[in-house]
């Protein structure tokens, strides 16, 4: 498929439509080889030469984010974490960063413990500022602003647009993880973004049984090539098996996201409506601080997170949480399953997320079960 004229609906269903070559199936073959065989002269004519630079398991996925993203190239990671780390690692010493006060608390974590510590200088704003993100950049020594939208876990939203002139015009590069927004519902690149990153253990695969990530760029220039670089060198790569399962998750990336965005948008109004929540953070709400923002941003729909406020505080929002039986009380997001988590109790003592919160990720089920689950535990909470 040339993908000219396909809607990225169709592109992703047939995975872009290859096919193999030598067998005629429509699905390809897992590579599992660590290494290639040398041309007799000496050469690598077919272009790989060992299992950790290069996969062929990873190409078929690779295009196909890049096709979605709108991208020059894309780069499978072992995880979320090495995709974003593999960004930092390949600025350079000294660079100084701006980065969302609000954002992935992991990502937030590293970057204080550790970024830091490689002589990286962090600047933590709010991201949902533009007047504050253009206080933050040092024309000429900023060298990366970073933004997540929505962002965990209050799912704040910062205009992409804007973030990319103020970046830009700093000398700075704009990297956008777009986990929660996936590329059904943004596409930072169209918008000024020079890269974006998935955690796509989240909506990419959508199973909750592969922990992988994304990075994909604008341009191939000499950044990407370190990171290109830094993947092979530092070795954070995805194995071929997870790589095949990613591709069969990404599939059916457009129906797992839709419905959710759907379900999402309804579970949110009738959760505004219990008189256990004191407040719903869904970008989809016209109350919500990111709500046109999101609507001039995002494509066909708010996304499948959100958070709830619990009146009675910490307490009230863990029994409540102790409560659900169709919702699962776990970590992460973007499965097929409805996922909800008190995210205090995970993110620990310097942690911003406010004690009454609790985080949701709407997975694909009947939203009716849903609602009247929580509602169900929010009252027996009580
Ligand atoms: C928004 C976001 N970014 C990055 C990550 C890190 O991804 P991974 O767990 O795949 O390393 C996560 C994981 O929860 C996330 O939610």
């Amino acid at each position: 498929m040339t993908g000219k004229s396909l809607h990225p609906a169709t592109l992703t269903a047939q995975a872009l439509g290859w096919t193999d070559a030598s067998t005629g199936a429509v699905i390809l073959p897992v590579h599992t080889a660590t290494t290639f065989v040398r041309d007799p002269d000496n050469q690598y004519r077919r272009g790989r030469g060992y299992g950790r630079a290069d996969n062929p398991s990873y190409d078929q996925p690779q295009a196909l984010l890049t096709a979605l993203e709108g991208g020059a190239a894309s780069l499978l990671f072992s995880s979320g974490m090495a995709a974003a780390a593999a960004v930092f690692e390949s600025l350079g010493r000294d660079a100084q960063i701006v980065a969302p006060q609000v954002m992935y608390w992991g990502l937030r974590s590293w970057l204080k413990n550790f970024a830091e510590a490689w002589g990286l200088e962090v600047t933590f704003v709010d991201a949902t500022s533009l007047d504050a993100l253009r206080q933050a950049v040092r024309p000429g020594r900023t060298r990366l602003v970073w933004i997540e939208t929505p962002a965990n876990p209050l799912w704040s939203v910062t205009d992409i647009a804007g973030a990319a002139e103020i970046a830009h015009t700093a000398g700075a590069l704009l990297a956008i993880d777009s986990t929660a927004a996936t590329p059904v519902l943004t596409r930072p690149l169209a918008l000024g973004a020079d890269i974006v990153m998935h955690s796509a253990t989240k909506y990419l695969n959508g199973h909750s049984d592969v922990i992988a990530g994304t990075l994909t760029t604008a341009r191939e220039d000499a950044l990407w090539r370190r990171i290109v670089a830094a993947r092979s060198g530092g070795g954070a790569i995805l194995g071929s098996f997870e790589a095949y399962l990613l591709l069969r998750g990404m599939r059916t990336l457009y129906p797992r996201v839709e419905r959710a965005c759907r379900s999402a948008q309804r579970i949110a109004e009738a959760l505004q409506a219990h008189p256990r929540v004191s407040s719903v953070l869904y970008p989809g709400l016209p109350e919500h601080p990111g709500h046109a923002v999101a609507t001039r941003q995002m494509i066909g729909g708010y996304g499948g997170m959100m958070s709830i406020h619990v009146r009675g505080g910490a307490a009230a929002a863990v029994a409540a949480a102790a409560q659900v039986e169709v919702w699962k009380r776990a970590t992460s997001l973007g499965g097929v399953e409805s996922l909800l988590e008190h995210r205090a109790s995970i993110e620990g003592a310097d942690s911003p997320a406010p004690p009454d919160l609790l985080r949701l990720s709407v997975g694909i089920e009947d939203p009716e079960d849903l609602i009247a689950d929580l509602a169900t535990a929010l009252n027996l909470a009580e």
